[in-house]
């Protein structure tokens, strides 16, 4: 018997209403496997906790979180505490900390209606966002000179360290070579005069050890139309921290919306714990109408299944995803139906009590 120690951050918003219907997955799974079992611990942090204690984690959180095999991650950021704060305090200090330097955002067609084109089919919506995640333009490095002043000048730096941009691009090239897939580059060496410079060198210095590997680079801009017109050229995309964040909210619209959208925040090395989480925010807009689209988060089970070597669970959670997204009459109103978040919980639940392990035939 295998057990998972799982710490759950909520976090915020829709945060707390999308993780209890992944969690209410996790124990679906639980009472299926025989093998396998999830220990949960809740940390309360977020905006609510920053405006009773002025900090948005405890200042032992890191430490707390150690141990944990994974952490389950809604959202963080509310009106009322500034987003820098709130993010660069739990969620950005989470991935740097413990040096979870690897997104992987999957930009996936699961349902062709989900698509705002009419002529694309799944297969020509295909590929993965591999994002660096522990520096760059999200460095937190820069200055803030002559406040208030008619000389004011704000600097903000990207930070591309040899170590964290081969890390990344490697990881990336790995991937394509096991896969037999192609990659992408994606950056902007003509504006960006040393960082992306130094990517783009990078990147073909790290491909000569990949001669099977083909290939492409481009710059974003271009990047963010092909997403668009053309996102069948993709299989596997590279690129920096804040050019992954704005191409896979591009990706989510081109595949179902944020609802539909996640990322995994890994550390390869496993040296600490691996963060799961849906791709959109807390969602002020909607929050507390349980009206929020859970799957995302849910998907978000799957790639911690697959990070937990549970492969065959990540499958028949993804196709599970896939089934229920053919019927409308259980999907959240973002993706054109009535239900509620929990109604999509609970439909998801029935859903996967009819695949036993090892029987999948739902459709991909
Ligand atoms: P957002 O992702 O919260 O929302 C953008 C739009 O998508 C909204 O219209 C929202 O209603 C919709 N949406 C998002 N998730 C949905 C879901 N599951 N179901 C249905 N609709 C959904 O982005 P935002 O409004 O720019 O940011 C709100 C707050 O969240 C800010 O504080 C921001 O910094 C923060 N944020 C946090 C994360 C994170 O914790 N990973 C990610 C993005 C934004
Ligand atoms: C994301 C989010 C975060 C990011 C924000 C909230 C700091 O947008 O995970 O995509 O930019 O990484
Ligand atoms: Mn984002």
């Amino acid at each position: 018997m295998k057990n998972y120690n799982i710490a759950l951050i909520p976090g915020d918003g829709i945060g707390n209403e999308v993780i209890n219907e992944g969690v209410k997955v996790l124990k679906a799974i639980e009472k299926m496997d025989d093998n396998l079992s999830f220990s949960f611990k809740s940390f309360p942090w977020g905006c609510e906790y920053y405006l009773e204690t002025g900090e948005m984690m405890d200042e032992d959180g890191i430490d707390k979180l150690k141990g944990f095999d994974a952490i389950y991650l809604g959202a963080v950021g509310y009106p009322g505490v500034p987003d820098h704060v709130s993010l660069r305090d739990l969620l950005i200090k989470i991935r740097r900390e413990f040096d979870l330097y690897v997104n992987l955002r999957p930009i996936t067609l699961l349902n062709e209606g989900l698509t705002p084109f009419k002529d694309k089919r799944k297969e020509d919506i295909d590929f993965l966002v591999i994002r660096e995640n522990s520096e760059g333009e999200y460095s937190g490095a820069g200055e803030w000179l002559y406040k208030g002043e008619p000389e004011e000048v704000v600097l903000q730096t990207g930070v591309f360290s040899r170590k964290g941009t081969e890390r990344i691009i490697r990881y990336a090239y790995e991937e394509a070579h096991k896969q037999g897939k192609t990659l992408t580059s994606v950056s902007k060496g003509n504006a960006l005069n040393y960082s992306m410079v130094f990517w783009d060198e990078v990147f073909e210095e790290v491909g000569k050890e990949y001669p099977d590997v083909k290939t492409y680079s481009y710059l974003v801009d271009a990047a963010s139309l092909y997403f668009v017109s053309d996102p069948g050229r993709f299989e596997i995309v590279v690129t920096s921290n804040l050019f992954g964040d704005i191409l896979t909210d591009i990706g989510a619209g081109i595949t179902g919306g944020l609802g539909l959208a996640t990322g995994a925040n890994i550390n390869p090395e496993k040296n600490y714990p691996s963060m799961f989480e849906p791709v959109h925010g807390s969602a002020p807009d909607i929050a507390g109408q349980d009206i929020a689209n859970p799957l995302a988060a849910i998907w978000s089970v799957s790639q911690m299944m697959d990070y937990f070597e549970e492969k065959e669970w990540g499958e028949i959670i993804l196709k599970a995803i896939v089934t229920i997204l053919n019927d409308k009459d259980v999907l959240t109103s973002d993706l054109g139906g009535k239900a509620s978040t929990s109604e999509v919980g609970d439909h998801f639940i029935k859903l996967l009590e009819k695949y036993e392990r090892g029987y999948i035939n739902m459709d991909r």
